[in-house]
């Protein structure tokens, strides 16, 4: 026996595994040694097809040449460089060439390192809007329930899902929720975006009812709600919540942190949807997942707002020591690159309709309730076993990971969202896994 045939056992690792079962994991771990294209491999060189694109964010597939060689170079030339009163030249280079990308007139950049970075500065950044143009009593920031900003206590006081709360006490005053917009009764089985509940928008009305709406600084959702379980916008509701925080002067917030960067078959969810919101916050693909960073687009009128003290004062106090990394910029200025040469922003909406045939064609399987898709998503929700939420699903990913495949797994629901390079042979390789994992997963 050689030593790779008995790794050491993990079970006393020193490692605090995030939003993991660390003593169910560490006890028959489920380990990723080296990636390309598609596919993952495990320590002991078994392929995996890679069905949530590492986690939701290496759009343009794993270790691709350019962006790993930009990386490489830049590592060498200039390792570090501040931007709090000094700069380095790609750092203004890649804003420039988001602001290209970006959508109506979102064209200035705060850069984060994450995407739950990115959501706490556009809320501090929504607050501090308003002070500065003399409404400093629109203090309340309002989220969703099932929606999910990260997990810092901004973004975790916004977001809605329960377990994900509960445990950190009272979280961030002055927060509250409009209700979700899934409802599987009317809209089971939907094809892109479900035809009922554009009136769920309306519960928005009933907290400025409730709490006034010149108390309110924001409303911030995803327009796709991906990891609270894929819940697709129903027709009208985006263009609701938009009218409606225009006639009370409440800034929009979207979370593109996964509709963003082609996921849904445009560079940005809110050119998919055609509604324009105030600040979009991104991270994940921004870098295709190789190096960590985040960034805030604004309005200009936002911008502006800030630029109008004294020269000689920072006009906006906050910002992370790693905003704009050199790295980071330099994976992203690659990253880009490949995306509009290879046309991945629009490569979801070629895929859109044949990743929607091969989903849907799960109906019927085993404990199957409803099957969700849009863009290069796609949700399969299994009926919970009784007194045990999870445990079906857990068991489909387990099985899947043992049969050729990495899911991701919610909840009883699966979510897959591959790189957008995958071929359609691929996508008929994952589905073909799934559905030998549902046939025999009870
Ligand atoms: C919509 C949304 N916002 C924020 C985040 C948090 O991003 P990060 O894990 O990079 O902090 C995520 C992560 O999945 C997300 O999906």
């Amino acid at each position: 026996m050689n030593d790779r045939a008995t790794p050491p056992s993990l079970e006393n690792s020193a490692f605090f595994m995030p939003f993991s079962m660390n003593r169910h994991f560490k006890k028959a771990p489920r380990l990723l040694a080296r990636a390309q294209g598609v596919h993952y491999y495990t320590p002991e060189g078994r392929k995996l097809i890679d069905g949530i694109s590492g986690l939701w964010c290496v759009n343009a597939g794993h270790c691709r040449e350019r962006i790993v060689s930009a990386v490489q170079k830049q590592v060498a030339e200039l390792d570090f460089a501040p931007t709090f009163q000094m700069g380095h030249p790609l750092a203004f280079e890649f804003a420039d060439k988001l602001a290209s990308l970006a959508p109506a007139d979102l064209k200035r950049i705060f850069f984060t390192n994450s995407g739950s970075e990115s959501v706490d500065t556009a809320l501090k950044l929504a607050l501090a809007y308003h002070r500065a143009r003399g409404e400093g009593h629109r203090v309340r920031l309002i989220g969703r329930e099932r929606g999910y900003h990260g997990v810092n206590f901004g973004g975790t006081a916004v977001g809605g899902m329960v377990g994900n709360r509960k445990i950190f006490g009272a979280l961030v005053a002055g927060v509250d929720h409009i209700r979700h917009t899934h409802d599987p009764e009317k809209n089971a089985f939907s094809r892109g975006q479900p035809r009922h509940g554009a009136e769920l928008a309306d519960d928005l009305e009933r907290l400025c009812a409730l709490h006034d709406p010149s108390t309110i600084a924001a409303v911030i959702v995803e327009p796709v709600a991906c990891s609270g379980g894929v819940l697709v916008p129903p027709v009208g509701y985006l263009e609701r919540l938009r009218a409606i925080c225009d006639q009370h002067g409440i800034l929009l917030i979207f979370d593109e942190v996964i509709t963003g960067w082609g996921r849904l078959g445009k560079t940005f969810g809110t050119q998919h949807f055609n509604v324009i919101p105030d600040l979009i916050t991104t991270a994940k693909g921004i870098t295709n997942g190789t190096v960590p960073m985040g960034a805030v687009f604004m309005r200009e009128q936002l911008y502006q707002a800030f630029m109008t003290g004294p020269e000689k004062a920072i006009e906006m106090p906050h910002g992370y020591t790693y905003s704009s990394h050199p790295l980071a910029c330099a994976a992203g200025l690659a990253t880009m690159q490949v995306y509009e040469e290879e046309g991945l922003f629009t490569r979801a909406a070629e895929l859109w309709s044949y990743w929607e045939e091969q989903a849907h064609a799960l109906k019927g399987l085993p404990n199957v309730i409803d099957i969700r898709n849009i863009g290069l998503i796609a949700a399969i929700e299994l009926a919970p076993r009784a007194g045990a939420p999870g445990a079906r699903a857990l068991d489909a990913h387990i099985k899947a990971f043992e049969r050729g495949a990495y899911i991701r797994v919610a909840a009883d629901i699966i979510a897959l969202a591959p790189p957008l390079i995958i071929a359609k042979s691929d996508i008929d390789q994952l589905f073909e896994i799934v559905r030998e994992v549902l046939k025999t997963t009870d």
